[in-house]
């Protein structure tokens, strides 16, 4: 076989896995460097050009399981360019070529619809006097499957064309996306019934849409966007531009996307690109480049196609959120509850803009959900700035010494016992604060900024101090003086009275915040308020059985045992009193008779979830807060409210699903003021 063979071999295998089983074996990034190469040995030799390259077709055969639509105009593709070189080459093709047929002035700017390039699935739509005839997958470009029924179920697919002066016949071509919010509860939810995930939102929209039973498409949450028109009857012409069109389905009724622009020149077009590219982690859907199209319907006539795609479209691909890469090792971390966690260690790979060379495997659960074995190729990604996670394992690439993950017997740390408790995924080291990385944690918690904020201590520093010996528990922090830190790396006497000084002025504190720093289990930043705000002082938290313990909003039984537990153990008492006895302290109070009984958001319970504009998240929890609300950290039945900002996620899905009202950003804002005024 012939370096050319196989590369194309590849290819029409990678098209099968990605376009007919909805399973992509490869990322985008991997099957994109297959077709350039095919495309650069083709273009150098013409002669080898064969009608069955995977350069003269786009996608594959559809599957035999639905009726097949063939389409009155083929459904092409889009040539791709990664850098803005040659995206300016394309430009000056255009440029040349209309000045050639046209006699158009070569160095007349063009106007482009740029469009987010919508990672999704390809779909077309026809309509005849008004009504939704026949949807249809692009499938091999000329004939396609007939998703009628399925299509019917997306709310943004109108059913009847709206207004009026639509032609007799009207073909709109778009995108089926699935937007990331919903991605993410989808796969939330597949997980938690023990059902295989899904790789990208990509993948997903295409499994949602092909399936059989519409049934299943209607309750995933798919939208799509017009971008294109396909077969349309003459007698009411449409406007003699693309981005008018668009524009003009949007009056029909069709959702178009609100970042599309038109704009004069290439110049702009590599602007509007390098400004999307800073938006796309915001955007609420997944976009993998830009489409750039020749405006002037004429000039894209007079352009005509080649073989694969539109010479007057272009698609100015993003760095890939997906890539390939092997797993070297799998290691076990120590967090600070004892919760050892596995962590891939890959071989480097660049991927969403970033190189990345460990993922998190999360649990022994993760590894045999994926079935991950140490030496696997795997698919990495790594979208917007989220933590890097190994979604799928190549299998058809695992080698035969690809060795089993074992879950670690002892702690890989303090050697100690490491056990996993009923009902947690979870395995965990048993021997608390005599192991060095849970003390490690358990200080990097304490100085944290939302604990007791001790600024100049960082992981190293922290490292040192335990492995010496000097810093045993959190309460040795505040026995440490100038001659010890100095004698610590890379501490200099003015970084050493900084931080003499930034312990110091930690020492005054409030109750909640104290609290939270002492990394009891289960107790995050909300529940060690409502604790603080219920008993008023510590000396009442300590007294307090599990029954008082259950009063507190917020404080189920696992949660109340482990309070209680914290409470009850001699040496946790001890650090405590020594603690105190070296000048921490916070106001303690009386919580029958403050004012916090007459605040206006008392018994107010506010979730805040998203990007927020005006305000950071924190900032605006203070906020509240102070205006007597709780705010809590998940979403429940005891929600008043939820803030969501721009990319909310899963909490809006749960908030959605238990008709808990969403307020937006000004909404929240005006009922503070409403309250205060
Ligand atoms: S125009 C002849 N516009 O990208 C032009 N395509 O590789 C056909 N896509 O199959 C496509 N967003 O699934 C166009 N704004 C957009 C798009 C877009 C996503 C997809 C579409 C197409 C593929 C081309």
């Amino acid at each position: 076989m012939t370096q050319l063979d196989v590369i194309k071999d590849q290819l029409r295998e990678h098209n099968h896995s990605y376009y007919i089983l909805d399973d992509p074996r490869v990322p985008d990034a991997e099957y994109d460097r297959l077709m350039q190469q095919l495309l650069t040995i083709e273009k150098a030799n013409p002669q080898w050009v064969t009608a069955d390259s995977p350069s003269q077709r786009v996608g594959d055969k559809p599957l035999e399981s639905f009726k097949q639509v063939t389409h009155a105009i083929p459904m092409l593709s889009l040539d791709n360019v990664f850098n803005g070189d040659d995206l300016c080459d394309f430009d000056r093709r255009v440029r040349e070529r209309l000045n050639k047929y046209l006699q158009r002035p070569l160095d007349q700017p063009i106007a482009y619809a740029c469009e987010p390039k919508l990672d999704g699935i390809a779909v077309s739509l026809t309509y005849e006097k008004g009504m939704l005839v026949t949807a249809a997958t692009r499938g091999d470009g000329s004939r396609g499957e007939d998703i009628t029924q399925n299509i019917r179920t997306l709310d943004s697919v109108p059913l009847r064309l709206i207004g009026k002066n639509w032609p007799e016949t009207l073909e709109v071509r778009g995108e089926v996306y699935m937007p990331s919010v919903g991605f993410e509860a989808l796969n939330t939810k597949l997980v938690e019934q023990g059902l295989k995930t899904y790789v990208n939102p990509r993948n997903t929209a295409a499994g949602s849409l092909r399936q059989l039973d519409s049934r299943i498409t209607a309750q995933r949450p798919l939208e799509m966007c017009a971008y294109s028109i396909g077969l349309v009857s003459e007698e009411s012409p449409l406007p003699p531009q693309h981005f008018d069109i668009l524009h003009q389905l949007q009056v029909w009724g069709f959702k178009i996307n609100a970042e599309m622009r038109r704009v004069l020149g290439i110049e702009a077009c590599l602007d509007y690109y390098q400004a999307l590219a800073v938006k796309r982690s915001h955007l609420a859907y997944e976009i993998d480049g830009i489409v750039f199209k020749v405006d002037e319907l004429e000039l894209q006539k007079s352009l005509g196609f080649v073989a694969r795609a539109p010479r007057w479209a272009i698609a100015h691909k993003f760095p890939a959120q997906e890539e390939m890469t092997r797993v070297l090792k799998v290691e076990f971390q120590v967090g600070r509850t004892g919760a050892v966690t596995p962590v891939a260690r890959l071989e480097p790979v660049f991927v969403g803009g970033v190189t990345v060379s460990n993922a998190t495997l999360h649990n022994m659960d993760e590894i045999q959900r994926l079935d991950l074995h140490i030496g696997d190729t795997v698919i990495v990604r790594r979208a917007g700035d989220v933590i890097p996670k190994v979604v799928k394992v190549v299998l058809e690439r695992r080698q035969a010494n690809a060795q089993v993950v074992e879950a670690p017997l002892t702690c890989p740390k303090c050697k100690g016992p490491v056990e996993r408790e009923d009902g947690e995924t979870a395995l965990r080291c048993v021997n608390g604060l005599s192991c060095a990385a849970q003390i490690v944690q358990a200080i990097k918690h304490f100085v944290s900024r939302k604990a007791m904020d001790i600024d100049g201590l960082g992981e190293k520093q922290v490292q040192s101090l335990v492995e010496s010996g000097r810093v045993k528990h959190i309460a040795d922090l505040y026995a440490l003086d100038q001659t010890a830190l100095i004698a610590m790396d890379r501490m200099g006497e003015k970084s050493a009275n900084n931080l003499l000084s930034a312990l110091q002025k930690s020492k005054s504190t409030s109750l909640a915040k104290f609290l939270f720093s002492l990394g009891i289990r289960e107790v995050g930043e909300a529940t060690a308020r409502s604790l603080a705000l219920h008993f008023g002082a510590l000396d009442n938290i300590k007294a307090a059985d599990i029954q008082s313990l259950l009063a507190v909003e917020d404080v189920g039984p696992i949660v109340a045992q482990r309070i209680f537990h914290f409470f009850t153990d001699n040496e946790t008492l001890a650090v405590i009193d020594k603690l105190q006895n070296l000048g921490v302290t916070w106001p303690e109070f009386d919580p029958v008779d403050t004012e916090q009984q007459n605040l206006p958001f008392k018994d107010i319970c506010f979730v805040i979830t998203g990007t927020l504009t005006s305000v950071s998240r924190e900032e605006l929890k203070i906020q509240l807060q102070e205006l007597g609300a709780k705010v809590a950290s998940s979403v429940s039945k005891k929600t008043d409210y939820l803030v969501a900002g721009d990319k909310a996620g899963s909490k809006l899905v749960k908030a959605l699903d238990l008709k808990v009202p969403v307020l937006d950003e000004s909404q929240v804002q005006m009922m503070m003021a409403n309250a205060q005024a």
